[in-house]
């Protein structure tokens, strides 16, 4: 089982493919956590990535696609992927097509998140990550219970860079432009669903599994 998971930033990918990697024992793949962590390591990929990601533009395809075949090479991902945030480009589309193939794999589900502006933007105003494990909480929608602090290892709730104001309309104006097109690409392929991501976390959770489920 391999599923991408696509939408705009801050639509909400990330909170349910953590949640359905966990149920399904798949591996999740997020290109933004590849390209963070790298960030934080100091290297050269890392320091590249960080002036296309502040300034909400997209990572070049070559150095996005590398990443992501190295991450396929790992032993976890045998059992299924879940792609969040990746393919964000037609480019990308083909490359994690061409990838997969090589293993004789194939993307068998792609579940295209849909909120309004008005909503990605509250949700990604309010976003708050941990520094030390990533987790993702929200000031109202999903409160740590340690407030400040993580509920899992006790690191502060940080923003992201790339969250502040000026930035999310940036990256929401990329999506536009580069990213829709990719639902395009894969709306013929017949394993295509729209998500109603205006709906509550544990709703949205439930709705996947089922569809997922029928699918398999
Ligand atoms: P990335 O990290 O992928 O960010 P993004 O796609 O912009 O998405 P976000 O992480 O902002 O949002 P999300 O949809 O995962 O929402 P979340 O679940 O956290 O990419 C960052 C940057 O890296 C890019 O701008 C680009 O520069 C680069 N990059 C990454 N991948 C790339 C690629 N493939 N190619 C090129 N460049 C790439 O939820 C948001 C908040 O809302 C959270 O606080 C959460 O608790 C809350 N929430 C979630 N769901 C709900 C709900 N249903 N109701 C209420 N609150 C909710």
């Amino acid at each position: 089982m391999n599923l991408v998971f696509l939408g705009p930033p801050g639509v909400g990918k990330g909170t349910q493919a953590v949640q359905v990697a966990r149920a399904l024992g798949l591996a999740h793949v997020a290109t933004g956590d590849i390209l963070r962590a790298a960030i934080r390591a100091g290297t050269k990929t890392g320091l590249e990535a960080k002036t296309h990601m502040d300034a909400g533009k997209l990572v070049p395809d070559d150095v996005v696609n590398r990443l992501v075949r190295e991450r396929l090479a790992e032993k976890d991902t045998e059992n299924g992927v879940v792609f969040d945030g990746y393919p964000r480009t037609r480019a990308q589309a083909r490359a994690l097509d061409l990838a997969l193939a090589a293993a004789e794999r194939k993307v068998t589900g792609v579940f295209d998140f849909q909120a309004s502006d008005e909503i990605v933007v509250n949700r990604i105003s309010g976003r708050r990550t941990c520094g030390k494990c990533q987790s993702a909480y929200h000031v109202s929608f999903a409160p740590s219970k340690k407030g400040e602090q993580c509920e899992k290892c006790g690191g502060a709730l940080v923003q992201r860079s790339d969250d502040l104001p000026e930035t999310v309309l940036q990256r929401l104006e990329v999506y536009r432009k580069d990213t829709a097109g990719v639902s395009d690409y894969y709306r013929k392929s017949g394993n295509y669903a729209a998500i109603d991501a205006n709906r509550p976390i544990d709703v949205i959770a439930a709705d996947l599994l089922t569809r997922i489920k029928k699918q398999s």
